[in-house]
């Protein structure tokens, strides 16, 4: 990889600045060998430079490569008939407890092939990188065999070998409790979970682990068991917690110091502090809050008052958030949870990157971290979330080239 000075842009650099975007009128932004060497105003750009190959941007507005820290989305068939349903008035939960939900998808995600499942993911992987998406989280949870399970974190590090995306891969094998274990969740746990997670770790699979902890899914004592392995493996925790109902999930997750607690809406304002001192990061997720018509919000003042840094992410998946972009989860954000523009794109930045514990690498226009960066058709940050859809990536930046 070579050297490059990409100038005659307004940088959102994400770091320091009144307005939190850390802007950069006419900046210049030096890349060698795939990370940031230098960033600042092009007129302070050192002499060293000068003979470096530039690259003129038309002006246009650069940020840190988008990431996607929650999604689902690998996974076969489709719930367009539940979709249906809830229009029809059965809640998500009515449908999960008839057999429905979580579990069809795991009987279409068994019945299909390895192929089968990449070529279904692809597309979706194409829509967010449509969005300036460059790094993307991809959970299990559709399996639900020791087998399936590490054939849906294969078929995800697979994205890598035919898209320009990072991937990082998430154990969820405590997402549902497949038919084959109803009514025995903690045999599930011991038989599938647990040591599923050890042999997925072994063969090097795993970057994260997480669980659905709700009336239908799995309780805290489970989830702990779950944890437990995590920790004696040396891997990072987050969990689906607080979606429909308050088990204290968000206090256990930061109890195992997690990485992120996601969902939220049911968490108690009095719980966040322990996220706060755990430095877990609340990952919002409002395609889902949307797509269930949910209408309790997460304590959003109360995380901002404590500091919590918040993500944004799209949650892709086939029930509750059938959502392949991430600028409309950031609109979505803003207008359902009242987020702002800025702390959306910090959300789908720097906070993101810190859920997916890549905090030193990716994020931020910063010397040192990796150079994937998004070149956008909008006059200024805040139009990445305040635009409902349509296409303004004009482009681009991974290393020194500009696509
Ligand atoms: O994040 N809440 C659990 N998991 C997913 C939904 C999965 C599904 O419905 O297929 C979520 O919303
Ligand atoms: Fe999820």
């Amino acid at each position: 990889m070579g050297k490059r000075v990409f100038t005659n842009c307004l940088a959102a650099t994400m770091v320091g600045g009144d307005d939190g975007y850390g802007l950069i009128v006419d900046a210049a932004i030096a890349v060698s060998d795939g990370r940031i060497g230098w960033v600042g105003a092009h007129a302070d750009l050192p002499e060293d430079y000068a003979d470096w190959p530039h690259q003129g941007l038309d002006g246009a507005l650069v940020t840190p490569a988008l990431i996607d820290c929650h999604t689902h989305l690998v996974f076969g068939g489709d719930r367009s008939q539940e979709f249906a349903l809830r229009l029809n008035g059965a809640s998500y939960e009515e449908i999960a407890r008839a057999g429905g939900g979580i579990r069809s998808t795991v009987g279409a995600t068994r019945a299909a092939s390895d192929g089968e499942l990449l070529t279904a993911a692809l597309p979706r992987v194409d829509d967010l990188l449509a969005d300036g998406v460059a790094v993307i989280e991809v959970k299990s949870g559709y399996g639900l065999t020791v087998a399936d399970e590490m054939r849906m974190l294969r078929v995800a590090r697979q994205i890598e070998q035919h898209r320009p995306v990072r991937v990082r891969t998430t154990w969820l094998a405590a997402h549902a409790i497949p038919e084959e274990f109803e009514g025995e969740a903690d045999r599930y746990i011991d038989e599938v979970a647990i040591p599923g997670l050890e042999q997925a770790a072994d063969e090097g699979l795993v970057d994260a682990v997480d669980g659905f902890c709700e009336g239908i899914g799995f309780t805290p004592a489970q989830i702990r068991r779950v944890f437990e392995k995590a920790k004696a493996l040396g891997l990072p925790v987050k969990l689906h917690a607080e979606q429909l109902s308050d088990l204290k999930g968000a206090v256990l997750a930061a109890e195992y110091g997690a990485l992120s607690a996601d969902h939220l809406e049911y968490l108690d304002p009095q719980d966040v502090p322990a996220m706060a001192a755990s430095g877990t990061v609340a990952v919002m997720l409002p395609g889902a809050f949307y797509a269930l018509r949910e209408t309790k919000m997460p304590p959003f003042d109360a995380l901002s008052e404590h500091g919590v840094p918040m993500a944004v992410a799209t949650d892709c998946n086939p029930g509750s958030s059938p959502l392949p972009s991430l600028r409309l989860a950031m609109n979505m954000a803003c207008t359902l949870f009242r987020m702002t523009p800025q702390e959306a794109l910090t959300g789908t930045t720097l906070n993101a990157a810190k859920a997916l514990g890549l905090g030193d690498e990716y994020g931020t226009i910063e010397t040192g971290k990796r150079a994937e960066l998004a070149v956008w058709n909008a006059p200024h940050p805040n139009y990445l979330s305040y635009w409902i859809g349509g296409q303004l990536l004009r482009g681009r930046i991974s290393g020194d080239t500009f696509v």
